[in-house]
């Protein structure tokens, strides 16, 4: 069932538990997303960034093989077809292809553009049932081309923003995108605190999921964290799994080069990943 992400993360936030948000990059990314969440009834977000819809040939693309594929498979749980990290221009294209949910990442901008961008995208998306993320502080590291230095968030913009009405905040708080690197001091759980402290109910987003020690999500649990992000995870098991297959001889056996044999094991790997994340978010039965 495709929602905005509004409900389900404000049940997070009261019930103490994480969402996780998988980004897609194919069908087979989408499909083990998709089943994980109906097996575990939990609720999802599926993220796609700018590069991958582009690798999907649009956002339009995008959203019909989610909504077909959703119903196809009979997914009753919720789930929200999220665009992440958008630019201005790609939030008003995701809001005509039919995403549910949007990530306006303005954080590159000084605060008062942030602020008057993401004012004016709050009201267009809520005016047609969309849910939207924005951002203070920039998540260190790469992911598909949007590089951040990895400011952690000043509390107070924090607030300017998520004073506008935005449905989930996401703020640096020493988070990087992809692995976490040698000697990584982990996150700033004092500006964490500071930040639930100054946004109260707001829902905050972790990004850069990929790596964090569990103990460490848990915690940023406990401090209002209520979506977590992971990407780089899933296809680093999708790869392992792939080259396994391959190292293993498996294509060339019988038809094993068949792509829906191929892809197997990989596709199996990242349903491995989300359901590790889901139980460990505390997502599981909460659809
Ligand atoms: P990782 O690739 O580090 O899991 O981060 C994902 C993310 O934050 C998507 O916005």
């Amino acid at each position: 069932m495709l929602v905005s992400a509004r409900d389900m993360l404000v049940k997070a936030k009261e019930g103490h538990y994480a969402v996780g948000q998988f980004n897609i990059n194919n069908l087979e990314w989408t499909k083990s997303v998709l089943l994980t969440a109906q097996e575990l009834q939990s609720p999802v977000i599926l993220g796609v960034s700018e590069g991958a819809g582009k690798y999907m040939t649009g956002f339009t693309t995008v959203a019909a093989m989610v909504k077909a594929m959703d119903e196809s498979l009979g997914i009753t749980v919720p789930v929200a077809l999220h665009l992440d990290h958008g630019t201005y221009e790609g939030c008003y294209k995701c809001i005509k292809a039919g995403f549910t949910s949007i990530m306006f990442d303005g954080s590159h901008y000084n605060i008062e553009e942030n602020v008057a961008k993401t004012s004016e995208l709050v009201n267009v998306s809520h005016q047609l049932g969309l849910s939207i993320e924005a951002e203070v502080g920039s998540i260190g590291g790469e992911e598909d081309g949007v590089v951040g230095m990895g400011e952690c968030a000043d509390p107070e913009e924090c607030k300017r923003i998520a004073d506008l009405g935005v449905d989930m905040l996401a703020a640096g708080i020493g988070n990087i995108h992809g692995k976490y690197p040698e000697g990584w001091p982990g996150l700033r759980f004092d500006v964490l605190d500071a930040i639930q402290q100054k946004t109260g109910t707001m829902p905050l987003v972790l990004h850069g999921g990929t790596g964090i020690p569990a103990d460490m999500i848990k915690k940023a649990i406990t401090l209002g964290v209520s979506k977590i992000n992971v990407n780089t995870e899933c296809q680093l098991s999708f790869a392992d799994a792939t080259r396994k297959y391959v190292e293993a001889g498996k294509d060339l056996e019988g038809k094993g080069f068949d792509p829906r044999k191929l892809l197997a094991p990989g596709a199996e790997a990242i349903k491995a990943t989300v359901k590790e994340k889901m139980e460990l978010f505390g997502s599981v039965g909460k659809a």
